[in-house]
């Protein structure tokens, strides 16, 4: 399973990147105007910025919810390096706008899914990628990660080349779970990727095993 980062914070992206498990970004206008990211200029700097920290694919979002606009925007957005994927919203024109990128070969994410038959028509417009909100679901007491099974499921029939990526993930048992269930991709806060690395069993036996090299002095 690929390890994206969900955040546009540049100092959280180089230490995730530093670690060593990397394999994208993915941000939304959410996490850009958490930054403080505001001006044409500056949002297209950004968006250089992360592509030169990582190695791997970087989900720029539009905002624009009409065809021409979306397209327009994308394909300023791909032109600015190219590790960008153009992220566009599940609705009737993000899915014709999909299906145009998908053709001139530009990668897509197709973001704010919920259904299942959304990811089946993110999959039918050739999305590179499909996001379905894991913790969004679970917020309305709706099971996230069931949706995850069931997308799995219906691209393994028919052996759909979109990659699921795992969004809205909130904590490590949701990286867990997307792993065991085979989703392609998660995209994650920080904090949720370092909560992989803790055992209460592995620092008492880091402990011991310090203590006990004391003797070799
Ligand atoms: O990738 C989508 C993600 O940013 C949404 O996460 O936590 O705002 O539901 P959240």
């Amino acid at each position: 399973m690929k390890f994206f980062i969900d955040t546009a914070d540049l100092k959280q992206i180089e230490e995730a990147q530093a670690l060593g498990v990397l394999d994208g970004v993915t941000t939304n206008p959410s996490l850009m105007a958490k930054e403080g990211i505001k001006g044409e200029a500056n949002i297209i700097n950004h968006y250089k910025a992360i592509c030169e920290i990582v190695d791997g694919d970087v989900s720029a979002e539009v905002i624009s919810t009409d065809f021409d606009g979306m397209v327009r925007e994308g394909e300023a957005l791909a032109a600015l390096h190219p590790q960008i994927v153009v992220k566009l919203p599940m609705i009737k024109d993000g899915i014709k706008a999909c299906r145009y990128f998908s053709a001139k070969g530009i990668k897509t994410n197709v973001t704010l899914v919920f259904s299942v038959g959304q990811a089946l028509l993110a999959a039918k417009a050739g999305a590179t990628y499909v996001s379905p909100f894991i913790g969004r679901l679970d917020d309305i007491s709706t099971d996230g990660l069931h949706l995850i099974s069931e997308i799995r499921e219906v691209y393994d029939n028919y052996g759909f080349e979109t990659e699921i990526l795992a969004a809205s993930v909130r904590h490590t048992m949701h990286i867990v779970d997307c792993a065991k269930i085979g989703a392609d991709v998660m995209t994650g806060p920080l904090s949720a990727i370092e909560g992989l690395l803790r055992h209460p069993l592995t620092d008492s036996g880091l402990a011991k095993f310090l203590e006990d090299a004391k003797s070799f002095q």
